[in-house]
Order: structure tokens, then C-alpha cells, then sequence
């Protein structure tokens, strides 16, 4: 497949829409306060309580199990000592993002999809820790995020991506070919053409661009392969009713376990069969912990 060609497609489809979700103003100058190294927490909690929406999301999120704080949070400027600030700042637009797209009409079932991106966000911060990654809450929030585009597909193209849904039910085929052959491209550069209008980090565009060719990623080669392989765990583990589906390993799997190899030789599993079989002793707790993730990150 044709990178280029499925940027181009996937650019021409974004050009005809007209309603794409945006982030709220009071919430795209917090980011970028964020991002300037001179801001002081003081002057972020500042604006940040200008917005009490905003405010109270931060809140919430930073007391949820996702950060499982040992006292609970109560104040805005705690919450970014406690997480710093690209942690909130990574944490509000996945938050935005998902509320954004949560009311959007779809021909799948949302509550599905989002329980996969959060099982993958679980499984991919469960193997950043096995493997001593550095930053754990990205592997995380981006593993939410990785089939952003998903839902832009769903949306905007909602009868021809619905047709393309029942046409793979019950078949081994995956989704993501099945977008190429109906769309001439994928979720991947649509995910990247959203991920990119939402000033997404770099390094979030890539994985969301690359999680199905993990070879081709260059931001954070490791961060895509794990979150690939989270990806793959989920699908083979549960029953999403085609808006995602894939059972047995494909070339997207085989990259991302030899870049996962080759990045972690030390890690102990022999096969790529092994290693994901090491993550069932868990996947009970992280299923359990999913649903109470997606209610804090969906209310
Ligand atoms: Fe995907
Ligand atoms: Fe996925």
C-alpha cells in the first residue's frame, strides 16, 4: 500500500467535511500555555479556573484510577504538580478528543469502540511498565487514541463504512484492508489528518499513523510497536463485532514484535504467541479497570 496515495485520499475526504468536532478556545489556550516553558502553575491554574468545565474535568481524571493518587486531588494546581504539565496538557486533548466524538452518529456500536481504545491504552501502559518505558501514561493515552480515525470514517462516510462492516462480518478479514479496498485508504492517515487539526504531539500523529506498519514509524518506534501489539491482543480477545477484528497474526503483528524485539532483547518471552499469553493473567483486572476508565474519561 501507497502511503502517499492514502495521505492524499485520506486529505480529500477531510476536505469535504464541514462539522468536525473542534476543542474549545479557553481549552486550546490552556495547551498551549502548557507548552510554554515560562508559564508558572499559578498562571495555568489561573485560566484553567476561568473554565469550571474544564476545571472539574481535570479534577475528576487526575482522582481516577487511571493516576490512582494516593490522597485525593482537590485542587487544579496540585493536579499539575502531581501529573506535570505535559501530562495534563496530553490528558485534556484525549479528553476533549473523546467527548468531541462521543455524541457523533456511527454504524457501530461507540461504546464498543471506546472500550477497545481504552483495553488497548490498558494493555499498551501494562507492557510500557514490563518493559521499564519511560513514560507510561503516553503509552496509555495514546493507546486510547490509536483508531481515532475510526470514527471519522464511521461518521462521515457512515453508509459506505457501515456497508463495509457487514460485508467483513464473520470473515477473517481485518478492517483495515477492508478500508484500503472501499476507501483507498484507511483509518490510519484519516486518524493522522484528525490527530494533526487537534495539535496532536508528534509523537501521538505517528503512532495513530503507524499502528498497522510499525516498521515505518519514526518518532517512537517502540511506543508503536507496543501499542501495536496491545492492539492485537485486544482484537484476538474479544468479540467487537467487526468495527475492529483481526485473529491471527498479520504482517502489521510480525513488524511490531521484531521492532518490539529488537528494541527490548532482554525481555523474556520466546514468541510472539508467548508473549501475548502472558498478558491474560491480567486481562481480567484491566478489563474491570476499563469500564470504570471509560466512565471517568466519557462523563
Ligand atoms: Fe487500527
Ligand atoms: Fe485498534
Amino acid at each position: 500500500m501507497e502511503k502517499v496515495t492514502m495521505m492524499i485520499k485520506a486529505r480529500r475526504l477531510f476536505k469535504d467535511t464541514g462539522d468536525l468536532p473542534t476543542l474549545p478556545a479557553i481549552v486550546s489556550k490552556v495547551v498551549a500555555m502548557l507548552d510554554d516553558q515560562e508559564a508558572s502553575p499559578d498562571d495555568i491554574a489561573d485560566l484553567m479556573l476561568s473554565d469550571q468545565v474544564l476545571a472539574a474535568r481535570v479534577i475528576r481524571v487526575v482522582n481516577s484510577p487511571l493516576y490512582r493518587a494516593s490522597n485525593s486531588i482537590m485542587s487544579v494546581k496540585r493536579a499539575l504538580i502531581f501529573l506535570g504539565f505535559k501530562s495534563v496538557r496530553e490528558m485534556i486533548l484525549t479528553s476533549y478528543f473523546v467527548d468531541g466524538f462521543k455524541r457523533k452518529e456511527q454504524p457501530f456500536d461507540m461504546k464498543i469502540f471506546w472500550i477497545h481504545s481504552f483495553s488497548v491504552g490498558a494493555i499498551s501502559r501494562r507492557i510500557a511498565r514490563q518493559v521499564n518505558y519511560p513514560d507510561t501514561e503516553k503509552a496509555y493515552l495514546v493507546g486510547i487514541l490509536h483508531d481515532i480515525g475510526k470514527v471519522f470514517l464511521g461518521h462521515y462516510c457512515k453508509d459506505e463504512y457501515g456497508r463495509m462492516l457487514a460485508s467483513i462480518k464473520n470473515t477473517s478479514n481485518t478492517t483495515y484492508e477492508s478500508e484500503y479496498e472501499h476507501f483507498g485508504t484507511t483509518h490510519c492517515e484519516v486518524g493522522l489528518c484528525l490527530a494533526q487539526r487537534w495539535n496532536f504531539p508528534p509523537v501521538y500523529c505517528d503512532v495513530i499513523s503507524y499502528h498497522h506498519s510499525s516498521d515505518m514509524a519514526t518518532e517512537d518506534p517502540l511506543l508503536t510497536a507496543m501499542v501495536a501489539l496491545a492492539d492485537f491482543y485486544c482484537l484476538s480477545h474479544v468479540n467487537s463485532n467487526s468495527v475492529a477484528q483481526a485473529s491471527i497474526p498479520g504482517s502489521s503483528e510480525e513488524s511490531a514484535w521484531k521492532i518490539f524485539t529488537q528494541l527490548v532483547p532482554d525481555q523474556n518471552a520466546s514468541s510472539l504467541e508467548h508473549f501475548l499469553s502472558d498478558l491474560d493473567e491480567e486481562y481480567e483486572a484491566i478489563s474491570q479497570e476499563v469500564d470504570v476508565l471509560f466512565n471517568t474519561m466519557t462523563t
